[in-house]
């Protein structure tokens, strides 16, 4: 334990710097460098390793044992030993595929998030990956663009409680344990809003709305302590992020504090000359390395160029000298210099292993909404004698893990029928092909229809954008040519994004959203079905009659005709959403009483507390997430309608009621005026609690 670098009781600092003051200018720039194993052998990578030249390794999974032999060419044969660190898109789960982010955020419960995130970290810790590129935080707003499955959503507060519970998750109290990996803010910042919901495209927001709604889940994970943040591909008013000192160094670096390191994605160095913003490789490694990028992923334009930008002058030492402590630091928190290697024996014992199992089930449980329930149909009795299950989902198991599911394998997933077949071993559940005329005559012998339908996982996730939200080709005929028999009829609808399912629902007795449930989505699914489990998720996104109301979110700024009812519509289609943002339904039912607020008036550093009555009026305990909204009325800014300030998803059996409590203080009062400062201004403020972004019973007080 003599030498510093391996001794975890010399600060982290002091380990740094005395690692930093023996590398050649050659080694820190290595430590900028992040490839890519694609392929084994890994001749290639090796001799990077050897010769100091690459900090960190993107790796496909299921490798463990050759990341070691990897490891061991670093640490043993590199001059100065300096461990790579392996990073990896584990996204929603590794091997046990947990639920899409978009429908973990539609639990409103953050411990589903966490727990998420520590299954994927156990599971990919064990696999050699110490990184991961998430939790993505991207607010999003339109649901043509395909990475919305990756979001949590359009809401910012929602989307920072759940950034902060995967941070936490992922990273644990202490990342020096097996079972913890870094994890990966991303992508900083304004992704989401690319116009025409087309993937890497320009994003037009003004510093207004980047500062209270784009930039605010990137805050609370920097405040959570998330290890690395990475680099949006898109520009934001003529500068892509990549090359936005303001963004990655002014706003991130200095003003957050943020002492963890960001990454570029991927080949997005290089990628600003494609903007137009570099006329090579070397400028763009120097415009990026200035803005405060510090690991290049893929693109290797700063192992090329940043010694030549720092002999020459034109990049600071210190500048570099920075990175490379940042990327350090992560190497010293993760322990990676003690314990460089993997454990390859663990992964078999860990994944997959029944805790993960369950807890990837109650998380899909915990996640889907019922939108409609109108017949009464839902729950299905247990005495049904026969089902009919039809439709392009009812098999589709690969389909079922949703986008990025890198170690996920659709052998390992739970279909809806093999589980309705366990739940329900006496009924005859049939199941058909795509023939419209079998598929009759399965539902003409069946006691209820259950149509399985909606996007496979290739219709969302990463450059798989659309300009239609209804059903993919042929779902909707299907069900209209078997609704026309008038069984009992009940959609499973599957997807990565907010799908226009208004005719589904008047076709339908009742329609669940099940989102791509990962692993267990068989079993949860008919959790819900069978009233096993009461569903109580909630839209963490609005759902749209169709794709001309898009973009489309609950928190919009006030008009000046606000108060007309008729201003502001569409001629052609009711103004509304189909489903409001915050809106499910459960087997339960709730009613919202006496909202109380404690204070008539409080000082801008003061606080409020509103609480309410929520009573289970239904006939079976159900789980229901209690909503608070708030308005600033008068503001130096026009400022939204109103906005999420709070959540409790509250559990109530038949009959009970509970008071839920909300304070409403600094944190949830202030916003960014138009000097860029976060302050509380006083007024009046509106206050609403309810099951969705609708809410009516109000309440209201003033700072002063
Ligand atoms: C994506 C990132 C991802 C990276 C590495 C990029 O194309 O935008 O989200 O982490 O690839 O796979």
């Amino acid at each position: 334990m003599s030498d510093p670098r391996r001794n975890p009781d010399v600060p982290i600092e002091e380990r740094s710097d005395g690692l930093l003051s023996r590398m050649t200018r050659e080694e820190k720039v290595g430590q900028l460098n992040h490839l890519r194993l694609r392929r084994v052998p890994v001749s290639g990578l090796e001799d990077a390793a050897r010769e100091g030249r690459c900090g960190a390794v993107t790796v496909p999974s299921g490798r463990a044992g050759h990341l070691n032999d990897l490891q061991r060419v670093a640490v043993e044969e590199s001059r100065l030993g300096v461990p790579l660190l392996y990073g990896a898109d584990v996204i929603h789960g590794h091997r046990t595929i947990f639920p899409i982010p978009l429908a973990q955020a539609a639990s409103w419960d953050p411990e589903v998030v966490q727990k998420a995130a520590a299954c994927a970290a156990c599971e990919a810790a064990a696999d050699g990956i110490r990184w991961t590129f998430t939790p993505m935080m991207d607010i999003a707003r339109d649901p043509r663009w395909g990475r919305i499955a990756e979001s949590f959503g359009e809401d910012p507060n929602l989307a920072s409680r759940m950034a902060e519970a995967a941070v936490c998750g992922y990273q644990g109290e202490d990342l020096t344990a097996p079972d913890r990996i870094l994890a990966c803010a991303k992508h900083y910042a304004g992704y989401g809003a690319a116009e025409g919901g087309r993937d890497y495209n320009t994003a037009e927001i003004t510093d207004n709305t980047l500062r209270n709604v784009y930039l605010e889940p990137f805050r609370a994970a920097v405040a959570a302590g998330v290890g690395s943040v990475m680099a949006a591909f898109q520009e934001i008013g003529g500068l892509p992020v990549h090359a936005s000192r303001y963004m990655l160094t002014e706003i991130l670096k200095q003003e957050w504090g943020f002492d963890g390191f960001v990454i570029s994605d991927a080949f997005a160095v290089e990628e600003l000359i494609s903007h137009g913003v570099a006329a090579d490789r070397r400028e763009a490694a120097g415009l990026s390395f200035r803005a405060g990028v510090d690991n290049d992923l893929w693109a290797e334009c700063f192992a090329d160029f940043v010694g030549e930008l720092v002999e020459s002058g034109e990049v600071g030492e210190e500048r570099l000298d920075d990175a490379v402590r940042r990327i350090l630091r992560a190497k010293f928190r993760l322990g990676l210099f003690e314990n460089p290697y993997t454990d390859a024996e663990r992964y078999e014992q860990v994944v997959l292993c029944e805790e993960h199992r369950a807890a990837a089930r109650r998380a899909a449980v915990r996640s889907m909404v019922l939108l409609n329930n109108d017949g009464r149909l839902l729950p299905l009795s247990r005495e049904l004698s026969s089902l009919a299950v039809l439709g392009p989902m009812a098999d589709d198991l690969h389909g079922l893990m949703g986008c990025w599911n890198l170690a996920g394998r659709a052998e390992d997933v739970v279909g809806l029928v093999d589980a309705l077949r366990e739940a329900l071993p006496d009924a005859n559940v049939r199941t058909s092909g795509a023939q419209t005329d079998v598929m009759q005559a399965h539902a003409r012998r069946a006691n209820v229809v259950l149509f399985a339908l909606g996007e496979n996982n290739c219709r969302s996730g990463e450059n798989n954008c659309v300009t239609t939200l209804e059903l993919p080709a042929g779902q909707m005929q299907m069900v209209e040519s078997v609704a026309a028999l008038g069984k009992p009829t009940v959609a499973v609808v599957f997807g990565g994004r907010p799908l226009a399912l208004g005719r589904l629902e008047e076709l339908c007795d009742a329609v669940l959203f099940a989102w791509h449930p990962g692993t267990e989505a068989g079993h949860a699914v008919v959790d819900v079905l069978l009233g096993e489990v009461n569903p109580g998720g909630k839209l963490p996104v609005t759902f749209p009659r169709s794709v001309g109301q898009v973009p489309i979110h609950y928190n919009c700024k006030r008009t000046g005709r606000a108060n007309n009812p008729g201003a502001g519509i569409y001629l052609d289609s009711p103004t509304e959403p189909l489903h409001p943002f915050g809106y499910g339904l459960s087997y339960a039912a709730f009613e919202y009483t006496d909202l109380r607020v404690s204070e008539e008036c409080i000082p801008p550093d003061g606080s409020v507390e509103v609480s309410v009555e929520v009573r289970n009026v239904g006939e079976r305990s159900g789980e229901e997430v209690v909503q608070c909204y708030v308005r600033d009325c008068v503001a130096s800014t026009a400022r939204p309608e109103r906005e999420l300030k709070g959540f409790r998803r509250v559990r109530l059996d038949a009959g009970e009621a509970k008071r839920v409590h909300f304070t409403l203080g600094e944190d949830e009062l202030a916003f960014y005026g138009a000097d860029g400062a976060r302050r509380v201004e006083p007024g009046r403020f509106f206050v609403w609690v309810g099951g969705d972004s609708r809410a009516v019973l109000q309440g209201e007080f003033t700072v002063e």
